[in-house]
């Protein structure tokens, strides 16, 4: 026997098909425009920019384990209690943290159908056992989740906005399913789109955490504040996640620059703000350049569309290729019909909507 057969990792973790990300190039093109991966086609603002380079002065030095100036920014900017917070390297981290630290073997872990892939990889890597509600209408279906709710459940995952769909539930319906969970259980809203959304009030789910004790919501600082290279995310608990999370995350989990820089990118407000609208106007513009083109499209609150292309996803992904522009193919959600394009710049946009219409549409 060799050692591959012999010393063997725990049940779940050969299930786990590793995440691919968005591609970034395409061989023998020297421009492309990338957008597979939902980032800020604008990166951060220039003054994450300048803390981040500021912070290179000191490299020789451990970064501040307990986040203490990153927490008080946002608990500043977003009316919050600093104890509330744990930061993480990206909000990755923290959805892979809660299921190590709730969810083992025999435990189940629930998320809707097309959600976050990377729910159903932080639950296996645990060790539990993933769960998966129907949508519909690709939205994630509040009853379907509380159908599959049972005395196994110990985290329950929800987007929302939710990619790869770019849809959401209602406040209400969310506070429905916080209400119906069993007394073990967690439930996780992945708010990493919130800043994105234009429904006045809107406010990731804050307010729901503060009002019960079985929410957390998660953010990231990869999407509005374009801070994905360093690795940084948030999340908001009640005090006894919190106590929870501290305890099995690294001591020194999130780097000093992008403690840094995250909070400076948090403050600069004005930047989330005009990073925002300018990601609705486009986002509104391509969603209409892709249905005139003959395409469907999802309507999205995110940076992002979900296009369905009738079939065709592969010829449409080789057609934009050609033309330097990278999509994220949908097979790993179960969408093999489906394109997710990332709202990029202007030029980004315009050279997507000419290149569909190019094409000549989804039939
Ligand atoms: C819904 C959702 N949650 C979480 C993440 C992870 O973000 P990060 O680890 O960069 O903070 C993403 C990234 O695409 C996402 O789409």
């Amino acid at each position: 026997m060799t050692a591959h057969q012999t010393i063997r990792p725990r049940p779940g973790v050969l299930d786990i098909a590793p995440y691919v990300g968005g591609e970034s190039g395409v061989p023998g093109a020297n421009r492309v425009i990338k957008l597979s991966s939902n980032e800020n086609p604008f990166g951060p603002s220039p003054k994450a920019r300048e803390a981040y380079l500021k912070a290179g002065e000191t490299l020789g030095l451990y970064p501040d384990g307990g986040h203490q100036a990153l927490r008080r920014a946002i608990a500043e900017v977003h009316g919050l209690e600093p104890g509330r917070i744990v930061c993480g390297a990206g909000s990755d981290e923290l959805i892979a943290l809660l299921c190590k630290a709730y969810a083992g073997a025999g435990d189940e872990v629930l998320y809707a159908q097309h959600g976050f892939l990377m729910y159903r990889l932080s639950a296996l890597a645990a060790g539990a056992t993933p769960v998966v509600a129907p949508e519909r209408e690709l939205t994630a279906d509040i009853d379907a989740l509380i159908g599959k709710l049972g005395e196994r459940t110990k985290l329950v995952f929800l987007a929302n906005p939710n990619n790869p769909t770019g849809t959401m539930v209602p406040e209400a319906e969310v506070a429905r399913l916080a209400a119906a969970l069993p007394p073990q259980a967690l439930l996780v809203l992945d708010a990493a789109y919130a800043e994105y959304v234009r429904q006045p009030g809107h406010d990731g789910g804050t307010a729901l955490v503060r009002a019960r004790d079985n929410v957390v919501m998660t953010r990231t600082f990869s999407k509005v504040h374009g801070l994905a290279a360093l690795r940084l995310g948030w999340a908001y608990a009640p005090e006894h996640v919190i106590d929870v999370m501290n305890r099995v995350r690294g001591p020194f989990n999130v780097t000093a620059p992008a403690l840094a820089a995250g909070d400076a990118a948090i403050r600069d407000t004005g930047y989330v703000e005009h990073c925002a609208i300018t990601n609705e106007v486009w986002r509104d513009w391509l969603g209409k350049e892709i249905r005139a083109a003959g395409f469907g499209v999802t309507p999205s609150h995110g940076n992002f569309l979900l296009v369905d292309t009738g079939g065709r996803a592969a010829e449409v992904d080789g057609h934009l290729k050609s033309r330097g522009l990278i999509v994220r193919r949908m097979e790993g959600y179960g969408l093999g019909g489906h394109l997710r394009i990332s709202v990029g710049d202007e030029e980004g946009c315009r050279a997507v909507a000419h290149a569909l219409r190019a094409f000549g549409g989804a039939a």
